[in-house]
């Protein structure tokens, strides 16, 4: 629901000659003295489109408003204005009953329906730690695509496995050079980079080594059945350790089809760019050259035959489009890979698939730790699995302090701990850089999840205290200075949800929260809701609704508000 549009068609009718509804839109106004009106349309465009006095131009168009049927509840000219009065009882009992009534499907909308969106999300790389640019992955593109879902899109959330490359060559050499079975399967993820890392400082003395990698890559790469055994062993192992991590936050996926799937379509893509005449030799690798878009040239294959990063993601694209027909396909992944999903594009563009303008690269910034990029290669991490059971940890010791006697503290110190390390990601514009804070983001007073959840908290435990809410509201005079911020956020919701899906920006939706609590609790602190009195119905029912939008807000960023805590 929403006023604005409402008087923007108003307006529209005796001005359609002169102003589009755009137009309008863009010249209404909030003025500054209640006084004045809660929207007001200033005269000075129109009159330079009339050469005439302003307030002349006021005095004129007021009568021929039609406001019959609305909740506008008078009009009037001031000076170069048009002054709208909403009746502001009547546009709260409505927006008030309807989120009531339709709960957390409040929102909802379906302008997405009967398209589909593919989301290439979370990806992280088999045989090495969950790292945090797959922790932005995941939660960026998981609220997303709960965004997507709340517009009516059907979302295909593809976890493209980084389950090829060289570096399997690499790992398995490392392996049968050093390894030890017991070593790894009793600590997988660990002992699997201690090989790796290990590899590449040895290869530094020993540059033997990378040609051992190489050929056990060249083997995989042909079914050599010693390499896909270790392969396939690496990569359940991995799963497995992965699948704590995605069992914390939540979160599932459609297809976990990874790199691996698509090696084997590369000689198809490479005959394709060949009879276009797009492949071209370079150092004995083959490449198309995409000089003409001021870009590096995409490598296709390399010397020895063996596939390549951008190849298999070419053999995806087309796969996807096949098998999906997607309007869009989303491609989650950090702000570094620009360039790879610039070239991925054009070279699709080149073969002729003129979808692949539906291919967007959603960017995101780096989690930064002390300032410093966190890397995995030198075997310095901080481990992901350890970093959100820390949370949990500080969220549970939280709870113990301020309400001991909670039931089930180990599930609200997990919703707690969790939902802290989410939203701290998604509150900021993703394609900044962030700096990773237990402090920050724990905080109960802060722009955090806490905050947020323990507003949300208190809205439910006002409601239990009250018992049953009624339907018929009438408002009190002096709650509106309180009232009225909170209905104007309750009714954009909508909107919100709708800015947050066309910019691919989940932090639209984490700001407009923060602002909706901050409102509520300032009306928490003014006003007496718990006070038996006639007012006492509307008064329950705006909590009942911040408490729905709250709900509904987290959710869609994938974070779990507890009823207690
Ligand atoms: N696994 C890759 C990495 O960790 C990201 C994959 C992104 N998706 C894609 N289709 N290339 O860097």
């Amino acid at each position: 629901m929403n006023y604005q549009n409402e008087i923007i068609t108003i307006l529209h009718q005796p001005l359609q000659n002169k102003l589009s509804a755009e137009q309008i839109e863009n010249l209404i106004e909030t003025p500054k003295h209640t006084h004045m009106g809660d929207v007001a349309l200033p005269c000075f465009e129109l009159s330079k489109i009339e050469r005439k006095n302003p307030a002349q131009i006021a005095l004129e168009l007021a009568p021929q408003l039609n406001t019959e049927n609305t909740i506008i509840s008078q009009v009037e000219a001031a000076g170069p204005y048009v002054n709208f009065f909403l009746d502001k009882s009547q546009f709260a009992t409505q927006l008030l009953k309807t989120i009531i009534t339709e709960g957390q499907q409040y929102g909802t909308q379906s302008y997405g329906a009967g398209k589909t969106i593919t989301m290439d999300v979370s990806h992280p790389n088999i045989a090495k730690p969950f790292s945090m640019g797959h922790l932005r992955s995941t939660v960026i593109g998981n609220a997303i695509g709960n965004l997507l879902e709340k517009t009516g899109y059907n979302v295909e959330r593809l976890n493209y496995l980084g389950d090829w490359g060289t570096q399997f060559g690499k790992l398995i050499a490392a392996y049968k050079l050093w390894g030890d079975e017991e070593k790894v399967r009793a600590n997988p993820i660990q002992e699997l980079l201690n090989l790796y890392v290990y590899f590449h400082e040895k290869a530094e003395e020993d540059s033997s080594l990378d040609q051992l990698g190489r050929d056990w890559f060249k083997k995989l790469e042909q079914g050599d059945e010693e390499a896909t055994k270790l392969w396939k062993w690496f990569r359940e192992e991995s799963l497995e350790a992965f699948q704590t991590i995605y069992d914390l936050l939540h979160v599932s996926f459609d297809s976990y089809k990874g790199e691996s799937s698509f090696h084997a379509q590369s000689d198809q893509i490479i005959e394709m760019l060949d009879q276009k005449g797009l492949l071209e030799e370079s150092d004995g690798a083959q490449v198309v050259r995409l000089d003409d878009l001021n870009m590096p040239p995409a490598l296709i294959k390399k010397s020895d035959g063996t596939t390549l990063y951008t190849t298999r993601d070419l053999a995806a694209a087309i796969y996807r489009k096949e098998t999906y027909q997607h309007a869009e396909s989303l491609y989650v992944v950090g702000n570094e890979q620009s360039l790879h999903f610039n070239q991925v594009r054009a070279v699709l563009h080149k073969l002729g698939y003129d979808w692949s303008d539906e291919i967007t690269h959603i960017a995101f910034g780096m989690m930064l730790k002390d300032g410093k990029k966190m890397s995995t290669r030198k075997g310095k991490v901080v481990f992901l699995e350890e970093a959100l059971e820390k949370a949990i940890q500080y969220a549970k010791e939280n709870v113990e302090e301020k309400n001991p006697d909670l039931a089930q503290k180990d599930e609200v110190a997990r919703k707690i701990g969790v939902g802290a390390v989410i939203f701290h990601d998604l509150k900021n514009d993703r394609r900044n850089d962030i700096e990773f804070s237990y402090d920050e983001m724990l905080r109960f007073d802060g722009d955090t999840a806490p905050y947020l959840q323990y507003t949300y908290a208190r809205a439910k435990s006002i409601l239990r205290k009250a018992g049953a809410t009624s339907t018929s509201y009438q408002f009190h005079e002096a709650d509106w200075n309180y009232a009225w911020p909170i209905i104007q956020k309750l009714a954009s919701f909508p909107e919100v949800i709708q800015q947050a899906v066309y910019y691919y920006d989940p932090s639209k939706m984490a700001k407009y929260l923060l602002k909706l609590a901050q409102h509520f609790n300032s009306y928490y602190a003014n006003v007496r809701i718990l006070e038996e009195s006639p007012y006492q119905p509307s008064r329950l029912a705006l909590v009942e609704s911040v408490s729905v939008v709250i709900k509904e807000g987290l959710s869609l960023l994938g974070i779990e508000a507890p009823e207690e805590m």
